[in-house]
């Protein structure tokens, strides 16, 4: 586990213009001093990523977040209410602020988001600077929840990575954005439609915004969140060459099994997934991966969204 040291130690590098990974309550992030062009161009060559794909800005708080973005009243009043904790929101950047374009991936807007989790806070904190931080994983594959994880899929990027132990929430953040004309959900996640209803009473989904608007959350491509197995949904039964992942008691006869919850709880399955699917993709001798159905609500939204990508033919 990080100590203080070894904090002060990635807060130095982020300085440096170096890459640090670092837990958050949902994944692992990938950071880099968001105000500095050669470090965030460093995240996308880590990873892999089109420079199409903007990124999230991390900041210790909403007085920080101020200087990168113009932010509403309604906008205020939401964050206020959500931060620190799994919710970004995309909102218009300030004319001028000290952000690398690169963040922004070219366009006039940028993601912000306040982390709960005292490590990030922490380096934050020390860093002196924002965060810019895709998930640490390479582009299109599962997002990592522990820092095994990140140190298997980035094994030879140089980067420094802080053991925070396992994320507690496990899936991302959720993502909305506001304009004049309302608020949209780009990302499900962490906060729940309900929860975010109580702040927000209308709330459109991308998808029913989709065929009118350019794709809102550039990153939110249908094949990601990729194992090497491929995936099938909904599954009843197990196929021979199929590893399970199972929510409630699982299928009988399945030989190899991760569970995401005996007892059916979606945070808990929450927390499991991206470990689970980590876990079934590293075995060898099968071919695909039968998830049992997990229920369209509250967190299992999320749930859903990430096998749906994590299904889908790759590109
Ligand atoms: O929980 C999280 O959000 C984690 C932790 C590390 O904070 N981060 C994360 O980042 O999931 P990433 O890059 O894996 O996903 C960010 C998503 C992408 O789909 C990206 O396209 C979208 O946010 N995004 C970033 N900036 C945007 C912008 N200005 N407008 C629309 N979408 C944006
Ligand atoms: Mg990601």
């Amino acid at each position: 586990m990080a100590d203080r040291e070894g904090i002060s130690r990635a807060a130095a590098r982020l300085r440096e213009g170096g890459l640090v990974a670092f837990p958050t309550e949902t994944v692992y992030g990938l950071g880099a001093d968001a105000t500095n062009a050669d470090a965030v161009a460093g995240i996308y060559a880590a990873k892999g990523r089109p420079s199409a794909n903007p990124l999230i800005v991390h900041v210790g708080n909403l007085e920080q977040a101020a200087r990168y973005a113009e932010i509403s009243t309604v906008a205020r009043r939401v964050l206020e209410h959500f931060w620190p904790g799994p919710l970004t929101i995309v909102l218009p950047r300030k004319a001028g602020c000290a952000l690398a374009q690169a963040v922004s991936a070219g366009g006039d807007t940028v993601a912000l988001r306040v982390p709960a989790h005292p490590l990030a806070q922490t380096l934050l904190d020390e860093a002196g600077c924002p965060i810019a931080a895709p998930s640490a994983n390479p582009s299109g594959r599962i997002s990592p929840t522990t820092a095994q994880h990140v140190l298997n899929g980035l094994p030879d990027a140089g980067i420094l990575i802080l053991d925070g132990g396992p994320c507690v929430n496990g899936l991302e953040s959720t993502i909305i954005q506001l304009t004049n004309d309302g608020a949209t959900l780009l990302r499900p996640g962490g906060i729940t439609p309900t929860e975010l209803a109580a702040v927000i009473p209308k709330l459109r989904d991308a998808e029913a915004v989709k065929p009118h608007a350019p794709l809102p959350a550039p990153g939110m491509l249908e094949s990601h969140y990729a194992p090497r197995l491929s995936v099938r949904l909904n599954a009843m039964e197990v196929r021979p060459d199929e590893a399970l992942l199972a929510f409630g008691p699982a299928i009988p006869g399945a030989v190899r099994v991760a569970q995401l919850s005996e007892g059916g709880d979606l945070a808990e399955a929450a927390h499991r997934l991206f470990s689970a699917l980590h876990a079934l993709d590293e075995g060898s001798g099968y071919a695909s991966i039968a998830v049992m159905p997990i229920p369209q609500e509250g967190l299992g939204l999320a749930i859903n969204d990430r096998l749906k990508r994590a299904a889908a033919p790759r590109q």
